[in-house]
Formats: C-alpha cells, structure tokens, sequence
C-alpha cells in the first residue's frame, strides 16, 4: 500500500500515512497526537480546520457539504480544508491549529485563518 508524507509547517513534523488516509489519523502515529485538533470527526463542528500550503492536488476534491461549511464558518475554501474529512492521495503540508495563521499558500507571508468578516 502506497503511503503519503504529510508535513506540519513550523512544527518539523512529517508523518507517513496510507493512500485515502485522513489527516486526523496522525492522532495514532507517534507524535502526532493534538497536532490537528479533533473533535466530531464527522464534518460537523469545524474544530478540525487545516490550511493547505502544498499538495492541494493531492487531497480528495471538496464536496459541497465542506465547502459550504468552510465558508459559513468563514474560512475561504480555496485553501482551507476539514482534515477529518480529506483524504491524502500524494504528499501534503499544512499549518494546523496555532500555526495556521502564520502562512498563505502561495507566498509564505502572514496572513491570518481567523474568519473572513470578523471583527473585533
Ligand atoms: S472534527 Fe469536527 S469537523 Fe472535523
């Protein structure tokens, strides 16, 4: 069975998980717990938001359900993913939790993955 690396940005961790893994099953690999916050791992309560920095044509594509609830909770879609509910299929980085809203995909910069619209 193939496996596919999945790197967490900042945090120089890599895990090596099987094809159609889900991210959130890093939790059973040494070092991996709480790495990707969890919760109904069923696509209901969002505590898994994850953004993709490389390798977002390795992931399942997004059905409609995660991309509508990735936009009600006000994340953009184009980069952000439920990691309970994508499957990895190539190599993958992501920033996960409390490192997410220190990069964008594409340039490397801050930015933050806090909700679009929200102010303080
Ligand atoms: S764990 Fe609840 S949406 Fe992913």
């Amino acid at each position: 069975m193939a496996c596919h690396k999945l790197s967490i940005a900042c945090r120089e961790l890599e895990f090596l998980l099987p094809e159609k893994a889900r991210m959130t099953d890093i939790e059973y690999e040494p070092d991996g717990q709480g790495v990707i916050p969890f919760g109904c791992r069923s696509g209901a309560c969002g505590t898994c938001v994850i953004k993709v920095l490389a390798g977002a044509e390795q992931l399942d594509a997004m059905g409609n359900d995660e991309k509508d609830f990735i936009e009600m909770l006000g994340y953009c879609s184009a980069s952000h993913r439920l990691a309970c509910q994508t499957r990895l299929h190539g190599a993958v980085t992501i920033a996960a939790a409390e490192q997410a809203s220190l990069y964008t995909p594409s340039s490397q910069t801050p930015c933050s993955l806090e909700p679009k619209g929200v102010k303080p």
